[in-house]
């Protein structure tokens, strides 16, 4: 088969690296040249250097790129030369609506499309073993899903086109919740001057274990931000969780209430930093 992958960002860089270890042959295209030549010196493949170049070849397309409006140009532009037939596999995190959108627009031109968010963060796609919650018609899904199996072992198709968007805003609103009350149990703690590796050793295995716990809680104390999942990106991603709610009459009040943490914090110039920096807020 012919693949194509289309935004070799931090995520996309990665799972594009796994899939060029499948027999397939593998095109990339990335808007900045440089990171496909980078790519290209590190994995097996070859590089359009126009999106249609890259469309016109490809029996699958995966996109991994920023936000809707990216998404949106990135499959316009696909969809001016797609062979009819043509899977695109999204793994941006979008609104449901835009889900909904770039699947009729792929069915308008008898191509299929499935919304395929990911979470595991820039470790989960270096290690290629990033949790995948897809959208669309099961007879696609099964086309594609030996595809993602190379870059994760947790595949799940959720339901039709948006389902897979609508889980990973569960996903994030579980986070910021998370991250919340991790914040206020960290500064309790700093407070109190417990040892910070015997907490985390300690609590793991507890009812309060978590990813962010176990990942992040270290880093937390010692006032380290500068990686991981950048405030920007969790603030396009709670904007989608909360117009939802809205518009389905549902009120989301620490999601409300993290998001205008962000926004302070992105507006304090901290908005590349992890969204662990949210304990931020306690520094007085
Ligand atoms: N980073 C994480 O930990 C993480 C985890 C889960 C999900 N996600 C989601 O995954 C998506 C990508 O995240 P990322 O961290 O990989 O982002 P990133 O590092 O900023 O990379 C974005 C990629 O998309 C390309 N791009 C953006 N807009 C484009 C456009 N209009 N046309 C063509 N290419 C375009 C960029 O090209 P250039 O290089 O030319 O700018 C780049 O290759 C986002 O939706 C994010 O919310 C991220």
């Amino acid at each position: 088969m012919n693949i194509g992958f289309i935004g070799l960002g931090t995520m996309g860089y990665h799972l594009a690296g796994y899939l060029s270890k499948s027999t397939h042959n593998i095109t990339v295209y990335n808007r900045n040249e440089n990171k496909a030549q980078k790519w290209l010196s590190e994995y097996t493949g070859s590089k359009a250097l126009t999106i249609s170049d890259l469309a016109k070849e490809c029996e699958v397309i995966f996109t991994c790129v920023g936000n809707d409006n990216d998404l949106n140009e990135v499959i316009l532009e696909v969809l001016k030369t797609a062979r009819p037939n043509t899977i695109i596999v999204d793994h941006t995190t979008t609104s449901f609506q835009m889900a909904k959108h770039a699947n009729n627009l792929c069915n308008k031109n008898n191509c299929s499309f499935i919304d395929a968010p990911i979470s595991g963060g820039e470790q989960g796609a270096i290690n290629g073993n990033v949790t995948i919650m897809a959208g669309g018609k099961d007879k696609i899904f099964e086309q594609i899903k030996p595809l993602l199996s190379f870059y994760s072992n947790s595949i799940v198709l959720m339901g039709d086109n948006g389902y897979g968007q609508l889980t990973k805003m569960v996903n994030q609103i579980c986070i910021a919740g998370i991250l919340q009350g991790l914040s206020e149990g960290l500064s309790l703690a700093k407070k109190a001057n417990l040892d910070i590796d015997k907490l985390v050793n300690t609590l793991k295995n507890g009812a309060a274990g978590s990813w962010q716990l176990e990942n992040r809680a270290k880093t937390m104390s010692k006032n380290q931000f500068d990686f991981g999942f950048k405030i920007d990106w969790m603030r396009k991603d709670l904007g989608f969780c909360l117009d939802y709610a809205k518009q389905n009459n549902l009120e989301l009040p620490l999601t409300k209430q993290v998001d205008e943490h962000y926004e302070l914090l992105q507006n304090e110039g901290f908005n590349l930093m992890d969204t662990s920096v949210l304990i931020k807020q306690f520094d007085k």
